[in-house]
């Protein structure tokens, strides 16, 4: 019998055991079934979702708002300016009052420390939808479509090529929790918080797998079998931008990068994607290229989270 997750927040998938984890894929995976066979799955009736946003997004607002609606549930978008965390009131009376309407707040925003905040004052799950410091909900429909081509997880070698940024924090986190190596390219300066390279080689207990960072791409590659990369100048880092285009350069995912992986590699990026700068539009429209697939899984681990954490 499976640890209940109910009442639980999403917000690092830190305090995940490998099993909650692959009981959250498992859901997904599940209702994933249900939806392709078009069997209803409305267990989330008269339940109501706040989908609190102050960053721009097409996939996860969707696919929350998406996976709202099939499980019976209500959701209410909020932006920015509606809500203002933390500066129109508090961020913990916003968790009070909130806690007192909805089931659950779906919020993407830029420091993690108010994301932790809101949970702290909250009676109702927290699911992160973004920070600066992490995407926990990319990287379960990641490995969600990692697990659905390769038939496995433990063992199989994720190289990330490009930023060390949020979605790569959150990969090297589940990698450490569920035996994947995962090999960082990135340039100097611009590698993962080494707090949580830290973390994720703390959760590892097997010593024939690894957490590794090195300046080249073409190392951190050989012989994966996942590639997997991300803008270069995230959202928040606009002005960084042209500064950025000329130190990734070196870290582009084209066929060359391609080339030194497994033959049987596949190709994932959390979109959007820019194409010509972080991957070339051969290696994204590519056979071994799975990002729609990826994307689709937002959708099936979004309704796997609110069907598990909501009481
Ligand atoms: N991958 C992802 O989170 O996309 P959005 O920014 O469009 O939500
Ligand atoms: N690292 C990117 C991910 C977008 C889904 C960003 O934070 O903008």
């Amino acid at each position: 019998m499976m640890a209940s997750l109910k009442g639980r927040n999403i917000l690092s998938l830190k305090n995940y055991s490998q099993d909650e984890i692959y009981q959250l894929l498992a859901k997904a995976m599940e209702l994933k079934r249900l939806q392709k066979r078009n069997e209803p799955h409305r267990i989330l009736e008269g339940k109501t979702i706040a989908v609190i946003f102050h960053k721009p997004s097409s996939r996860t607002r969707i696919s929350f708002e998406t996976a709202a609606s099939h499980l019976g549930a209500h959701p209410i978008f909020l932006r920015d300016d509606e809500v203002k965390l933390g500066e129109r009131e508090p961020i913990k009376d916003m968790g009070r009052v909130l806690s007192g309407y909805v089931d659950a707040a779906v919020i993407r925003t830029f420091k993690q420390s108010d994301v932790e905040e809101l949970a702290e004052y909250s009676t109702m799950p927290i699911i992160n939808a973004l920070t600066d410091g992490y995407h926990p909900m990319q990287s379960l429909a990641d490995l969600m479509t990692i697990l659905e081509s390769k038939d496995r997880l433990a063992g199989l070698k994720l190289a990330y090529i490009g930023d060390g940024n949020n979605v790569a924090n959150s990969l090297m986190i589940v990698a450490g929790k569920l035996g994947i190596n995962m090999a960082v390219g990135c340039p100097k300066g611009y590698e993962p918080d080494p707090e949580v390279v830290q973390f994720a080689t703390g959760s590892i207990r097997n010593m024939n797998h690894a957490i590794t960072i090195t300046n080249n791409p073409l190392e951190a590659a050989k012989d994966a079998d996942v590639i997997y990369t991300d803008v270069w100048a995230s959202m928040g880092q606009e002005a960084e931008r042209e500064e950025r285009l000329k130190i990734f350069k070196p870290y582009q995912v084209n066929s060359d990068l391609m080339e030194v992986a497994k033959p049987s590699a596949i190709f994932l990026h959390c979109l959007p994607a820019h194409r010509g700068e972080e991957v070339t539009d051969e290696v994204i429209e590519s056979k071994q290229s799975l990002v729609f697939e990826q994307a689709e899984n937002r959708l099936h681990t979004a309704k796997a989270a609110l069907a598990l954490l909501i009481r």
